[in-house]
């Protein structure tokens, strides 16, 4: 695919190294076998060694060039546990406790490793739930300097390239935050932006708050906290051009657009979509993913300070690899994000 044989070539410059916690899935050894032949990243897997090794030769896969990491030797692991029983601290974590959990849960130390920087990022969710993925995320890392709210967006392929950025859109939060409020609403708009600069390398972002009402059409407290979204945008003096409440095919369609909100920047030319709930956004995505046989890449995890990804647990070994070009440009996302949060 075009798209992710694009971002790989971008991002293997910077050879992040990236870590894989699930190295009981044959899918995800092969991922680490198919990122190391296609020399974008470094990868971590986290394990024992001989148990890896044995596994890859009976899968015949080849990983040559690959670090392992065993928890119960791993020697960083006090200042890891001190880390994680300080940050956790008020919620009764101890080193004792933070030891356990580091020591039985794979993702949460792949998340130390990455919040100690000996990797850059992290990529899980093949065989661990998204819920316990986005736990770890919080729990380790947590929301990077001047955000409070972590959520995701998916990134939508489409063979349709009359709408969005040439067939291309950027929508969220299609996984993490049940029924965002206004103030999330706006967070999740802003780090979508970033996400279709970045990412996708969009030039001209343009965010629709899409609700079943276009611009009054309608009525209701879903409608009210919409509304009170782009009031806090407005506020902030944000760069990006970004309308609503209004219907999808107002945010899509020019015709309609040009109809039912009038003079609009936004409307018939979106090419990121927020949506009122999670309800909303889970069910959209798929829905365009089997209508439009789209592909979607996702649920992209993102506001965390450093990336810990998730995938969804029907994923290829491909989708893996994928993830994880998407995970090394998060990951120069947030050193430049680090960069210019210095300078101010
Ligand atoms: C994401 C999710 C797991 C968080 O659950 P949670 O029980 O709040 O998680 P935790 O208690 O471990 O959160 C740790 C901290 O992060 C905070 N937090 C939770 N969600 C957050 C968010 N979206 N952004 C920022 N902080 C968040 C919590 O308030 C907590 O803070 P505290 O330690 O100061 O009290 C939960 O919202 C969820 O299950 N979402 C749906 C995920 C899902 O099933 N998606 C399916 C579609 S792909």
């Amino acid at each position: 695919m075009r798209f992710t044989e694009d971002l790989k070539a971008r991002v293997s410059k910077a050879q992040k190294k990236i870590v894989l916690p699930e190295t009981n899935s044959r899918r995800v050894l092969k991922a680490a076998e198919r990122v190391l032949a296609e020399g974008f990243a470094k990868i971590v897997l986290v394990g024992k060694l001989d148990k890896i090794k044995t596994d890859a030769a009976k899968y015949q896969i080849d990983l040559t060039g690959v670090e392992v990491v065993d928890p119960e030797t791993y020697y960083r692991m006090d200042e890891l546990c001190e880390y994680f029983a300080e940050r956790r601290k008020k919620k009764g974590m101890t080193v004792e406790k933070a030891y356990e959990i580091m020591t039985s849960n794979n993702t949460f130390f792949a998340a130390g490793l990455v919040a100690l920087g000996e990797a850059d990022g992290c990529v899980s969710g093949a065989d661990t739930t998204s819920a316990d993925v986005i736990r770890a995320g919080l729990q380790v890392i947590g929301p990077r300097q001047g955000n409070k709210t972590v959520s995701s967006a998916f990134i939508l392929l489409t063979n349709t390239p009359q709408y969005g950025d040439n067939g291309i859109l950027v929508l969220g939060d299609c996984g993490v935050i049940p029924n965002p409020t206004s103030e999330q609403l706006a967070d999740i708009a802003c780090i979508c932006v970033e996400r279709a600069q970045r990412t996708v390398q969009m030039l001209n972002p343009k965010v629709a708050f899409l609700s079943y009402s276009t611009k009054g059409s309608g009525s209701g407290e879903s409608v009210d906290i919409v509304r009170g979204a782009i009031d806090i945008l407005k506020e902030r003096n944000v760069e990006f051009d970004f309308d609503g409440e209004m219907q999808a095919d107002a945010a899509l369609v020019p015709e309609v657009g040009e109809r039912k909100a009038p003079g609009s920047r936004v409307a018939g030319h979106a090419n990121v979509l927020i949506f009122p709930n999670l309800d909303a956004a889970n069910i959209g995505y798929k829905m365009v993913q089997r209508f439009a046989n789209a592909t979607a890449l996702g649920p992209l995890v993102q506001g965390l300070d450093k990336p810990i990804l998730d995938l969804s647990r029907g994923c290829s070994s491909e989708d893996v690899a994928d993830v994880v070009a998407v995970c090394c440009s998060d990951a120069i996302t947030s050193d430049i994000y680090k960069k210019n949060m210095a300078k101010q």
